[in-house]
């Protein structure tokens, strides 16, 4: 069985953004359509779970007709299947596509299809590109998120390391606002460090023993709130190197220990994903990395870093291939490990 032949609509909504999309056989994006609540969360300097859940009941009707239309599907019987992401996420907010699907599954008479969000994103680097060897390692960085995946094809993953406290998202959240940049905290950063020096400020790198595949950001975070009591919160080239600074320490980290998982595997193709890969520095980072030991790297396109639907779609198009769909029942899941 594989997913050519299907067409598969996928929705997320585990945290701040109402995302919809559909897809075709597992690969090829139909339509794509993402309502971010950034400016909703803004004002509070992260995401207000009861905030996300209500505007994802405003937006989900909408996103979703808009995927549809833009895929030329007037009747959602044309699909294949219905792919929703079932956690981990904010109950509240996860509950909204779910039961979404969930009617629209049973009105349409229509698989339905639970998916894990993180294989959402394990998944994204194969949606409109050649698909990586079923055998690799995956670097997943996002909000909530830092792990080392050893995947040995689709659904069969081995844990390699993950993050003892904050994950590399929320070490770009945390740190931006403290320096009182805003939200979310990985875009801002990356442009104030843009003329920035990456040496100015000594800050730590976690975990540096080689052989150890956990991460550790808190250090990081706790170094750059140190230098900001001491010298105050920087501005222009100062605020500059700072940023530049910090975001280099993340690189180095999420670098040497994907370099490492490679070896210890001894694998030749890295899948690295998650929000955390829209940034540029990380993105060139990761291909130096890979070029220089002779393995491929398969990253997603930006749009595709963050969350979105067509992951979702994707992830439940291959789900849907092997037979594994959901029942009414499903249910949201705040907690859920991938492996
Ligand atoms: O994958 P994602 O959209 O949502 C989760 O599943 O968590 O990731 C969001 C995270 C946020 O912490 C955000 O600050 C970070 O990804 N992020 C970035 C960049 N764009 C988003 N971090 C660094 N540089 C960026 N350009
Ligand atoms: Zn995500």
């Amino acid at each position: 069985m594989n997913a050519s032949g299907s067409l598969v609509l996928g929705i997320e909504s585990s945290c701040d953004e109402t995302a919809a999309a559909v897809v075709r056989d597992a690969r090829h994006v139909e339509s794509n359509v993402v309502a971010s609540q950034i400016a909703v969360h803004a004002a509070y300097g992260g995401v207000v779970p009861e905030l996300a859940s209500r505007h994802h009941v405003q937006n989900i009707v909408p996103v979703v007709e808009r995927a549809l239309a833009e895929a030329g599907i007037d009747d959602p019987r044309a699909l294949s299947g219905v792919a929703v992401t079932r956690g981990p996420g904010l109950v509240g907010a996860l509950l909204v596509g779910v039961q979404f699907a969930k009617a629209l599954a049973y009105v349409h008479e229509l698989p339905l299809i639970g998916v894990n969000h993180l294989e959402g994103h394990l998944v994204a680097p194969r949606v409109g590109a050649e698909p990586p060897p079923s055998r690799h390692v995956a670097l997943l960085v996002s909000g909530g998120h830092t792990a080392l995946i050893g995947v040995e094809g689709f659904g069969d993953y081995r844990p390699l390391g993950t993050t003892r406290d904050d994950a590399a998202g929320e070490a770009f959240d945390k740190v931006a606002k403290l320096l009182g940049l805003g939200y979310p905290g990985g875009p801002i950063i990356e442009r104030t460090a843009a003329g920035g020096d990456p040496d100015a400020v000594a800050l730590p790198r976690a975990l540096p023993r080689r052989k150890e595949l956990d991460f550790s950001f808190s250090g990081l975070k706790t170094a750059v709130a140190n230098h900001v009591r001491r010298s105050g919160v920087p501005e222009g080239q100062a605020l500059a190197d700072l940023c530049a600074s910090f975001q280099q320490a993340v690189v180095d980290v999420l670098v040497r220990k994907s370099e490492e998982a490679l070896r210890q595997r001894r694998a030749r193709a890295l899948v690295a994903s998650g929000g955390v890969l829209a940034n540029k520095a990380v993105r060139a980072a990761m291909s130096a990395m890979c070029e220089a030991r002779d393995a491929a790297l398969y990253v997603p396109p930006i749009k595709l870093c963050t969350d979105n639907g067509a992951m979702i779609a994707a992830a439940g198009a291959l789900r849907l291939a092997r037979g594994e769909t959901s029942g009414l029942d499903l249910n949201a899941v705040a907690r859920l490990p991938l492996c």
